[in-house]
């Protein structure tokens, strides 16, 4: 898996923070002072929501609103420099008439005309349905519901879990499948968009994957047209018109396996520097995640965040890749070293990882859903050879894992549940402070949710790990060769998820099927099924 060449950037991460700061103050601005002056509507010769809309990060009052305009997909700057107002309603039915909330965005050319609205003020556990018009164009549009009020029982919680949707690997069939659901909202675990193409070009048919798309990722400008490409899946698009998401990148959204500031396979430049700050800017002007003003001068931008369904439930979202120093032990696999024994390495940050602990000492829901990045439980490359480890997962920060686990346990947290990304395979694990004894008991549930396409149908990992999973008691169910996403149901009593996998990604009629269900019971770590 050979990185890019990395070039120097004209992207300097201050100038995008005053942007993006700004951008999102002005925007909350625009809709409290109708008369503000802006420019003029613009004239577009195409529908500018070629990108379709989206809405993220729901709480009990309030909603993230995303859209971009894009008329000429193709051409990030095909609208020049003009600032472009952008109208949005909300209204509590699909005919747009009960507006319950509406104002006006600026869409900036900093930011690639997208737009981000941070809605406050809406009924809590209600559903609503919303649209952005500019000049005489309308988007689709979309529906989210908000969460339960914060003392509220929701008497259920239904969500999906996605990750890993590399374009030319597939169709995003499992999207299609996703949106015949009635979610609450969409879990999305990371590699979300691609810096190179994992699969070649399994579509036949519908977007091309050919220039400018598959143009190598280095700068701004590249990463844009990436995240274009991804985001013109009208699979992918009505997904996001029908469920709010809640992502977080991994690795693939700026380069394959990085830590923190270190390219894989090297050390910290200023080159790498500029690329992952465009990466992460590319990032923020495609997804519909809310500005939190960081606090940590190290953020360029906080993806961390937790959101509360009522008592019922609360999500940790981890960030894996930001903070973290570089592999103790190397990239790619081995051995385990002697310094992946001491303590002066880290996979979240200690700010993170204090923010966690104080979240899960707080925590008064009645499931603690964590969703994050990378592998938690240990997987022994056995038979193969002893202490073999994959170093990119928490395999190779094992002291860090060590430090998690603890404090899951030392809070007394009520049902921890971890949904991983990453792996394109499917696994249900034990979580254990110590996965050497099988007697150790589980403090807490791990599931690997499959990927939407990356791998396509036919790269199998089942036939490299499959054989590892009898040597690794505390992995209860694995599946290496099947795409597809987790359909998760939380009640009071029991978290249940069913592995919906696609009969295929290559062949554009494919379908959707439950392989297996799992459940959780109210306290009681590990799945059964
Ligand atoms: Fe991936």
């Amino acid at each position: 898996m050979s990185a890019p060449p990395v070039r120097s950037s004209s992207v300097d991460r201050r100038r995008f923070l005053e942007y993006v700061w700004w951008g999102a103050g002005s925007a909350m601005a625009m809709a409290l002072m109708p008369g503000s002056t802006l420019k003029a509507a613009h004239r577009f010769t195409n529908n500018p929501f070629t990108l379709g809309v989206a809405s993220g990060d729901p709480t009990a009052s309030g909603i993230v609103l995303w859209t971009r305009l894009a008329p000429e997909p193709a051409d990030p700057t095909a609208l020049g420099t003009a600032t472009i107002p952008v109208h949005w309603r909300i209204a509590r039915d699909d005919a747009m008439r009960r507006v319950v909330a509406q104002g006006t965005a600026s869409a900036k050319a900093e930011l690639a005309h997208s737009v981000h609205v941070e809605v406050k003020g809406l009924r809590a556990g209600a559903d609503h349905f919303y649209q952005f018009h500019t000049g005489a164009e309308e988007s689709t549009i979309g529906h989210f519901r908000t969460a339960p009020a914060h003392d509220e029982w929701a008497r259920q919680l239904t969500f999906a879990v996605a990750t890993c949707q590399d374009f030319p690997s597939g169709y995003y069939t499992a999207y299609r499948d996703m949106v015949q659901n009635d979610l609450d909202l969409v879990l999305h675990l990371g590699d979300y968009s691609y810096e190179y193409f994992i699969g070649g070009s399994n579509r036949t048919e519908g977007v091309d994957t050919a220039a400018p798309f598959n143009a190598e990722t280095i700068d701004l400008h590249t990463y844009r047209l990436r995240h274009t490409l991804h985001k013109l899946d009208p699979d992918l698009q009505a997904a996001h018109a029908a469920f709010p998401f809640v992502v977080v990148w991994d690795d693939h959204e700026v380069q394959n396996d990085y830590s923190g500031l270190a390219p894989e396979w090297g050390s910290p430049s200023p080159e790498f520097s500029a690329r992952r700050a465009a990466a992460y800017q590319a990032f923020y002007e495609h997804l519909p995640i809310r500005l939190s003003r960081a606090l940590d001068p190290a953020d360029e931008l906080r993806i961390y965040r937790r959101l509360n369904y009522g008592r019922l439930a609360e999500f940790t979202m981890l960030d894996d890749r930001q903070y973290r120093t570089d592999n103790p032990c190397g990239d790619g696999e081995s051995l385990r070293c002697a310094a992946a024994l001491g303590d002066d390495y880290t996979m979240l940050g200690r700010r993170q990882e204090r923010w966690v602990k104080e979240g899960l000492d707080d925590s008064r829901a009645r499931w603690s859903i964590v969703g994050q990045q990378l592998l938690l439980a240990e997987l022994e490359h056995l038979p193969y050879e002893n202490e073999r480890y994959w170093n990119d997962a928490w395999d190779g920060y094992p002291m860090a894992r060590q430090r998690l686990l603890d404090a899951v346990v030392d809070e007394r947290v009520r049902n921890p549940v971890f949904f991983t990304g990453d792996w394109h395979s499917t696994f249900v694990n034990d979580l254990k402070l110590d996965f050497k004894d099988p007697a150790a008991p589980t403090v807490a549930t791990e599931f690997v949710t499959p990927a939407i396409t990356t791998g396509g149908d036919d790269e199998p990992y089942g036939p490299y790990y499959r054989p590892m999973i009898p040597h690794n008691p505390h992995i209860r169910y694995y599946e290496g060769d099947r795409r597809g996403y987790m359909k998760t149901t939380v009640t009071k009593n029991q978290l249940q998820v069913d592995l919906r996998f696609v009969t295929s990604v290559v062949d554009p009629g494919a379908t959707g099927y439950t392989e297996r269900t799992f459940y959780v019971e109210d306290g009681t770590p590990g799945a059964v099924g």
